[in-house]
């Protein structure tokens, strides 16, 4: 079995390919301060939070085929987000909804990354009531983006588990909740480029995995599937994954796993709604299962999930104001 060429699937199939959009939403579209903009046009105020201190809460659904995928899981996920660090949005989830979809029109595309947040906003002269900071909400919607290309995951990305960097502990901020603190994910990457690898992997002070930038991490090791427990967010193509493998009767086991573990493995891959399931070639220098290449049970999860998206699965369609 061949891993689908996913993007190239949506960049030419008629179903998938762009309706129209005016000239200036050619990059995108955004909503900022209750305003929906093009996205060259859209910028964020200076003294806000979010900007100067990463303290805001952020989700990302992605719309395929023109049908938004888990809509309601991304909204719960960040309302629960904002619950966590004390933020509020101005907007309720149908109201959250409209935008959205709003902002994808603008754009026309029927593949689709869509970002929204909620940022603290300026500093108030009384720092330690949240109730006090007028917290601001921001959207956007870009054509898709994968983190891996149809070629990457036809190969297997270089994964390298990061010596340099422990992912923030859960008792630092809380990585269930959506954040912007990305510094030890994005200097891993650098470590990762330093070393001629593509992606990483953290592990937590215990040396346990967590999770990579903007991914979660799977491995398959004897046919059964695992992947860490806790110390990551919960991502909702993490949520596909595992209910996918079962659907597939592959044992699945969530619990806390170690890079020997990872490196040991006959297979792997790394999961985002930016991109989906993305095959592993190998860690830290060594190819899993002594094979190049995605392994077989990683091509059929990855093959099923593009599948049933495209079939509507768990889809909302957007509402294009047709
Ligand atoms: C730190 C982190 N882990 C995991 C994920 C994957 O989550 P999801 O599948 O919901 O995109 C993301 C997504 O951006 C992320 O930022």
């Amino acid at each position: 079995m061949n891993i689908t060429r996913a993007a190239n699937v949506m960049l030419t199939d008629p179903s998938h390919t762009r309706l129209e959009y005016a000239p200036e939403f050619a990059h995108g579209s955004a909503y900022v301060n209750g305003t929906f903009c093009s996205i060259d046009e859209a910028s964020v105020p200076i003294t806000d939070g979010g900007f100067m201190q990463a303290d805001a809460a952020y989700d990302v659904v992605s719309v395929s085929k023109g049908f938004f995928f888990r809509l309601e899981d991304h909204l719960e996920r960040f309302e629960s987000a904002c619950k966590k660090f004390y933020l509020r949005s101005p907007y309720d989830k149908n109201e959250t909804t409209e935008i959205l979809n709003k902002l994808v029109t603008l754009a026309g595309t029927r593949e689709a990354y869509v970002w929204w947040a909620v940022t603290r906003g300026p500093t108030p002269a009384k720092r330690t009531d949240p109730n006090s900071y007028n917290n601001r909400f921001y959207a956007f919607a870009i054509p898709y983006r994968f983190i891996a290309s149809d070629e990457q995951r036809e190969r297997g990305l270089e994964l390298l588990v990061s010596k340099r960097y422990i992912r923030i502990p859960p008792d630092s901020v809380d990585p269930t909740a959506k954040n912007f603190l990305w510094m030890d994910l994005k200097l891993s990457l650098f470590e990762a480029g330093e070393q001629g690898r593509e992606w990483t992997v953290l592990c937590d002070a215990q040396g346990n995995l967590t999770e990579g930038p903007g991914v979660n991490i799977f491995f398959i090791k004897h046919g059964e599937l695992f992947t860490p427990d806790s110390g990551c967010l919960e991502g909702i193509t993490r949520k596909t994954t595992l209910e996918l493998a079962a659907e597939l009767g592959m044992p699945v086991h969530v619990k806390p796993v170690t890079a020997d573990e990872l490196r040991d493995a006959d297979e792997a891959f790394i999961t985002s709604t930016a991109g989906g399931i993305m095959p592993v070639n190998s860690v830290d220098g060594i190819i899993l299962g002594g094979e190049s290449g995605p392994g077989a049970l990683t091509t059929k999860l990855h093959n099923l999930y593009w599948s049933r998206r495209w079939d509507g699965w768990l889809g909302t369609k957007v509402n294009y104001g047709e």
